[in-house]
């Protein structure tokens, strides 16, 4: 694979970083174009991919579009005319308004990362465009993995995942913030309140990933009778912990669909 960055921002640097680290991509076959060229630049100093003036001087088989969605449809019209994949991680371009751009022989993937892949702990999902093949599935597959969780899943339920995974990192900030309130009221500092919950939430998270066992389980195992844990849940479902999550998510969903998503 030659790989052509298109848009050396946040998700564009994070996604090559990673896919060099896990040694998905040499160096050596990435390049990167930015509209603002110092930004590619630098992208080429850290990751020691090469540095392209524009996109048709992008040595490439294979396109990441890291633009701005507003951004990609000039970019897309830039992509020289020929046999290659472009892989957008543009939040709610579907698979066909990009093939609409795309010039004749391009094939697509549309994926919806989310921001903890900038700290290699991504959560994302794809999809294929109409010319997209199983090696095009593998690709993104080998990029998106290699900043964390990757899943391919048709197109219907990006909008879905858009409002779990995609919205999820925020609810589980307030979440966070909220525990450390209860840590402050219960007498700890804020700086160890929001360590304590940060870490709590990454070790119960871990938990569910590592073992296998269904989180309702995991519950169970550390709420011994009568004792503080069950306390705690009564209260969390006396609030309706439950039911604002799935309205939370529900609703992200209903608001992707309602901007134009799949
Ligand atoms: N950040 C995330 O966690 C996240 C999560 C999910 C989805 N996404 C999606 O990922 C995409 C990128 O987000 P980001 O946060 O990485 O944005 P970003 O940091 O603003 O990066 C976008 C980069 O693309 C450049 N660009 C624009 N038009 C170009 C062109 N024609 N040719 C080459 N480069 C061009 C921009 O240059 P200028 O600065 O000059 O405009 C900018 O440097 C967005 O579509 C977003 O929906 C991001």
């Amino acid at each position: 694979m030659k790989l052509g960055v298109i848009g050396c921002g946040k998700m564009g640097s994070a996604l090559v970083e990673g896919a060099i680290r896990s040694g998905a991509v040499p160096a050596a076959k990435v390049s990167g174009c930015d509209a603002y060229p110092e930004a590619a630049k630098t992208f080429a100093t850290t990751t020691g991919a090469t540095f392209a003036e524009s996109i048709s001087a992008l040595n490439a088989d294979t396109y990441l579009l890291c633009t701005k969605p507003n951004q990609a449809e000039a970019a897309l019209g830039a992509i020289p005319a020929g046999e290659a994949l472009v892989i957008s991680v543009a939040a709610g371009l579907s698979t066909a308004w990009l093939e609409a751009r795309v010039p004749a022989g391009v094939r697509v993937i549309r994926c919806m990362p989310n921001t903890p892949a900038l700290v290699g702990k991504g959560a994302a999902a794809y999809c294929r465009g109409k010319a997209a093949t199983a090696a095009d599935a593998e690709t993104a597959k080998l990029l998106l993995g290699s900043v964390g969780l990757a899943v391919e899943l048709p197109e219907s339920l990006m909008d879905a995942v858009t409002g779990l995974s995609g919205s999820g990192p925020a609810f589980v900030y307030v979440m966070i913030e909220a525990m450390a309130d209860g840590g402050v009221r219960a007498g700890l500092p804020r700086a160890e309140a929001i360590k304590l919950a940060a870490q709590t939430v990454l070790g119960a998270a871990a938990m569910v990933l590592e073992t296998g066992i269904h989180p309702g389980a995991l519950k169970d195992q550390v709420t011994s009778p009568g004792g503080t844990t069950i306390a705690g849940i009564a209260e969390l479902e006396k609030h309706g912990m439950r039911s604002a999550f799935i309205e939370a998510v529900t609703t992200a969903a209903r608001r992707s669909a309602e901007l134009g998503g799949s």
